[in-house]
């Protein structure tokens, strides 16, 4: 980070936390007598599905993904990836937890690729949406924030690998 850039916090370490406890009661009421698996997507997520689980109140499993668009075709929708899940999800309740969705591409790859795997069920959670840069219509089933075209880190998120400690989400700006 250059000496000159400042993180503005956008939003706070109790607002997160905050709705973290909210979206997991909604998962905790939606997913009653069943068992799910978490598949956080790596590396973004991880923060948020640590402190998700922890409110979780079902039996549940987690499964790491890894995804990453194909060297110099990052806008066009080539995606490829870099760690799958271990076990068989055939007949699993599954929700992917996702960091952030901005064009849609990277998670629509990865809802396509989890619709082949004849799954109980599947559903997005997704702690922030960009949703005047989507690219493609996407349903996300649990979402914390819609947040404005901002280019976001902390709580997992990062610039260039860094800031991802960070308890808030802040905008890294001049
Ligand atoms: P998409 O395929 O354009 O939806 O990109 C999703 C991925 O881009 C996220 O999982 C993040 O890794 C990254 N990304 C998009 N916007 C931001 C941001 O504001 N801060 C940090 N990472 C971002």
């Amino acid at each position: 980070m250059s000496a000159s850039k400042t993180i503005g916090i956008f939003i706070s370490e109790e607002s997160i936390q905050k709705r973290v406890k909210e979206i997991a009661l909604e998962i905790n009421r939606d997913y009653q007598n069943k068992e799910i698996v978490l598949v956080c997507v790596l590396n973004g997520s991880f923060i948020f599905c640590a402190d998700l689980i922890r409110q979780i109140k079902l039996p549940v499993q987690v499964e790491m993904v890894s995804l990453s668009s194909y060297e110099g075709t990052q806008s066009s929708g080539e995606v490829c990836f870099r760690l799958d899940v271990k076990q068989s999800l055939v007949g699993k309740h599954v929700i992917i937890i996702e960091d952030i969705v901005d064009t849609g591409l990277t998670i629509s790859f990865l809802l396509k690729h989890m619709s082949l795997k004849n799954l109980a069920s599947l559903k997005l959670c997704s702690l922030l949406l960009k949703r005047a840069r989507l690219q493609i219509p996407i349903t996300i089933d649990y979402l914390g924030f819609d947040i404005e075209d901002n280019f976001v880190i902390g709580y997992g998120l990062d610039f260039d690998g860094r800031f991802r400690e960070l308890p808030y989400i802040g905008v890294y700006g001049e």
